[in-house]
């Protein structure tokens, strides 16, 4: 089989590039560094010639790029990428997004739920995948809410997830038959981000001090201390088969 993907040498790009070869896949990799450029939608066609499926993995990683301009940007590349999709006769558009996109008031994650909007009323057939904040991009995340001394993070409940248990159902469903549906992945814990942060700086031997915050921004968004929006859609019931077994009338 012959997949593009597109932002393929980011943090979950690459990993799924990688699986994809694993799996004996035909792997064309479209991004910048490749002289691919979904914003201004030059190289796609190229790319995308030959390719039965396209996994779109693009994200806002360059320091130029502003949160501000998150909704433009999702929404142009990800129309340019639809429009050449169809072209090339690309049969399958597997896309990653966040989870709170239709929750959460910052125009990053307006940006995610109009490029959701985007995929689902193309003619290509897709499959979403949801997640929550990577492990991985904790380090990052903390950086940059970091000045010299201090890390503000609002103490909000996060779900965080390994790029490995990411990768590995990107892959999945890359491999399988559209499902013209939306998933969610998440993690096993749920912990609060500014305790995560601390762990993350204690683990490298950095002293600087995580503030919880309930200004601070995550993302772009402002979000209240109880606020649920990053957490999964779904919650494991409580009960056990066994409770239920030995409990009943
Ligand atoms: N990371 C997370 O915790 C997380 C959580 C939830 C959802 N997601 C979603 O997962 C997806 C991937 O995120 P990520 O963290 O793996 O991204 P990332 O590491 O920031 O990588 C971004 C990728 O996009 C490419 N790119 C940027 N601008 C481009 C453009 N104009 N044209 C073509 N390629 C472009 C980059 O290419 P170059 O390397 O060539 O610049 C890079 O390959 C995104 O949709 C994001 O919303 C991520």
């Amino acid at each position: 089989m012959h997949i593009t993907v597109v932002g393929g040498t980011g943090l979950i790009g690459s990993r799924v590039v990688n699986r994809l070869r694993d799996h004996g896949a035909e792997v064309r990799i479209a991004s910048l560094r490749t002289g691919v450029d979904a914003y201004s939608g030059r190289g796609l066609a190229d790319s995308f010639a030959g390719s039965q499926m396209v996994v779109d993995a693009t994200n806002m990683n360059r320091p130029s790029y502003d949160y501000e301009q998150a909704v433009d940007f999702f929404e142009t590349c990800t129309q340019n990428i639809l429009a050449a999709e169809q072209q090339a006769g690309v049969q399958h558009h597997v896309g990653l997004s966040v989870i709170g996109g239709e929750r959460i008031d910052s125009n990053y994650f307006r940006g995610k739920a109009l490029q959701e909007r985007l995929v689902r009323s193309s003619a290509t057939p897709h499959t979403l995948l949801r997640t929550t904040v990577l492990y991985e991009f904790l380090p990052r995340l903390v950086d940059h809410a970091a000045t010299t001394h201090l890390v503000r993070l609002p103490p909000v409940r996060v779900q965080p997830v390994a790029a490995e248990d990411v990768v590995a159902e990107v892959t999945r469903l890359a491999l399988g038959a559209p499902l013209n549906g939306s998933f969610e992945i998440a993690g096993p814990e749920v912990h609060f981000l500014d305790e995560l942060a601390r762990q993350v700086l204690a683990a490298s031997g950095d002293r600087r001090m995580v503030l919880p915050d309930t200004t601070a921004y995550y993302l772009g968004a402002r979000l209240e201390p109880d606020a649920d929006c990053l957490l999964p859609s779904w919650r494991p019931t409580e009960q056990s088969f066994k409770d239920w077994l030995y409990t009943r009338p």
